[in-house]
């Protein structure tokens, strides 16, 4: 077997497999490696393209890249990734393993980000990449999605990797109050805002569902112009960390 069926084959079952995650693009491999992330291998179509980019943009991570890129021509690059990163590289690392309970039971002032059933892998990586900006306590979400798709996971750049980021069965029991996201909710106030809060966030299509809203401690919608009816999942997640952080 050639070098590069072998690896194809090792990337194939990486994104089969649970415990794996698959990062396409340099800066999801900056972004894992800078938060300590286990990369079992890293492949580049161009070695010298990513030290210098790596020189530039992440001189903390020189010396240890390096060590560990095998070079492939572009075109094997291409059987690696559907969408093959213009940046030219692909690696695999471990998923680290989250206990959502100890993430349920930090005591630190930070909220922990629930998206109920998103559907596009986009706009999950987009909410891991803010909440991790935001140094969220984590990111859970409901549904059938996986949080760490490759597509989510370049999406957020990779940052799944700077704060636990998990698939959960439904709402998880906690001793935090729950704060429903909601277009329709009372006119947000940062001020109001427990620390400590699960902030709910419903899907593209639907919003939070019947049960969840039934069940939080709060309905909290974000101000728009008359005629807008909502913001992008994303952007309403944005919109809300920040404000609790300025
Ligand atoms: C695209 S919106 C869902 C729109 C859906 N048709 C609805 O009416 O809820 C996705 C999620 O983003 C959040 N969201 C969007 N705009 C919001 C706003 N103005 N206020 C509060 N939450 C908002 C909510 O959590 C919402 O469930």
């Amino acid at each position: 077997m050639s070098v590069t069926s072998d690896l194809v084959r090792r990337f194939q079952t990486a994104r089969r497999d649970s415990s794996l995650a698959v990062l396409e693009g340099f800066h999801a491999l900056k972004h894992a490696l800078r938060f300590g992330a286990e990369v079992l291998e890293v492949i580049a179509s161009n070695p010298q393209e990513l030290e210098r980019m790596a020189g530039e943009l992440a001189p903390d991570l020189t010396g240890d890249l390096e060590k560990r890129v095998v070079a492939v021509p572009p075109d094997a690059l291409a059987e690696l990734a559907p969408q093959a990163p213009r940046t030219g590289v692909v690696a695999i690392a471990r998923r680290p393993k989250v206990d959502v309970d100890e993430v349920l039971r930090d005591r630190r002032a930070a909220p922990l980000v629930l998206l109920e059933d998103p559907r596009t892998m986009g706009n999950m990586g987009a909410c891991v990449r803010v909440a991790a900006a935001a140094d969220a306590a984590g990111v859970f979400t409901t549904g059938s999605n996986d949080p760490w798709h490759p597509d989510a996971l370049r999406g957020a750049a990779g940052l799944h990797f700077a704060l636990p980021v998990a698939a959960v069965e439904g709402l998880p029991e906690s001793d935090r109050p729950l704060v429903a996201i909601d277009p329709g909710g009372q006119e947000l106030r940062s001020s109001e805002l427990p620390s400590r809060a699960i902030l709910a966030f419903g899907s593209e299509r639907y919003g939070l569902s019947e049960a969840l809203l039934g069940r939080a401690d709060m309905r909290l919608g974000i101000q728009m112009r008359d005629g807008v009816s909502s913001l992008n999942l994303a952007t309403a997640v944005a919109a809300v960390l920040f404000a609790q952080r300025l």
